[in-house]
């Protein structure tokens, strides 16, 4: 398994991680219908298997369900993980106590003693300001609650601040968890990822599938189920628009004997400081995701999905 560093003085992690919004949430995804507690133990395994080690999960996932089910599978699990969840800044949650006591929430649903990663979900900061969340985070770190701090959604000077006020108290600011695929390619106009480069902050890349737009299983006839047939982008026009990047995607899985999937992920993986978290319902998708990894696009391939894309800069 291609490996890389989560950050620089972190754990060594698969080149690629697992999303587990999915598991066990009904109301996006819709959990319990055509797929349940199997079919996601069935893709942790498989995870496993192909020698994935990154999990990404948070305490709203299903309203805790993600995180319980993520905590079962590797209790169950012979295998160490790494383990990343979020923290939900909502506005009820007034004082450093209120995140302590979130971590604890989690670090019981995960069944772990020390969460590898804890990521701040949204940049909001209602009525807690920034220095006492940061605060409360790096005392979490000194205390062994949490490994890593990471932040997500966050702009670029928004990601300073969160860097500055961590490293005042000697804690480094992990990553910045963001939607980054071939189709949202803002953070590269946005000098997110160049910000990031500079700080040494990696950057985990959520919806790497565009939500299963880039795997090209889904046309006009084909569309998909639940909350994303309201999304302009998986319908017939918006499909119609991608097929700059799609015909691409599928002509180089074709020469390459890999799935659409594979080659859009790998060719996040071929970013400087990116690690991809693809979601997997299921062990076909978590078997086919991990399989971006240990084999190249050539150079020409990769800047050609480049030149194609640019109209999602
Ligand atoms: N920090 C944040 O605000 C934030 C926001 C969103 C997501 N995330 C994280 O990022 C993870 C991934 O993002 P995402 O779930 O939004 O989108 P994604 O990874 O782009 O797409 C995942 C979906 O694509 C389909 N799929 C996955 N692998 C496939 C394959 N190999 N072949 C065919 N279809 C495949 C599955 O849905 P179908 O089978 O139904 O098509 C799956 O649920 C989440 O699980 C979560 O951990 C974070």
């Amino acid at each position: 398994m291609v490996t890389k560093k989560l950050w620089s003085e972190g754990p060594q992690v698969s080149a690629i991680g697992i999303g587990t919004w999915s598991w066990g949430d009904r109301l996006f995804w819709g959990y319990g219908k055509q797929y349940g507690e199997a079919e996601v133990a069935a893709a942790f395994q498989a995870a496993i298997a192909a020698g994935i080690t990154l999990f990404d999960t948070a305490e709203i996932y299903g309203f805790g369900e993600s995180e319980r089910l993520l905590g079962k599978f590797q209790k169950q699990s012979q295998n160490p993980v790494c383990l990343a969840t979020k923290y939900g800044p909502v506005p009820w949650r007034l004082s450093e106590q209120a995140v302590i006591q979130a971590i604890r929430e989690s670090l019981s649903r995960l069944q772990v003693d020390s969460i590898d990663l804890y990521q701040v979900h949204w940049p909001f900061n209602f009525l807690m300001s920034y220095e006492t969340l940061f605060g409360a985070l790096a005392t979490a770190v000194h205390q062994g609650l949490i490994k890593a701090v990471g932040v997500s959604n966050y702009s670029v000077d928004q990601m300073r601040k969160a860097h500055k006020l961590l490293g005042d108290r000697g804690v480094p600011l992990a990553v910045n968890q963001v939607r980054y695929s071939l189709i949202t390619r803002q953070i590269e106009t946005q000098g997110l990822i160049a910000a990031a480069r500079e700080l040494d902050i990696t950057i985990l890349a959520y919806s790497p599938l565009a939500q299963g737009l880039l795997t090209g299983k889904y046309t006009p006839e084909q569309p998909p189920t639940g909350a994303r047939t309201v999304d302009g982008r998986f319908k017939p026009e918006g499909l119609r628009k991608l097929a700059p990047v799609t015909n691409l995607l599928r002509q180089y899985a074709n020469v390459h004997d890999k799935t659409m999937a594979q080659v859009a992920l790998n060719w996040l993986t071929t970013q400087e400081g990116v690690i991809p978290i693809p979601g997997a319902k299921t062990a076909k998708q978590a078997t086919d995701n991990a399989g971006a990894l240990g084999w190249s696009l050539t150079a020409d391939e990769v800047t050609t999905l480049e030149e194609a894309s640019r109209p999602w800069l």
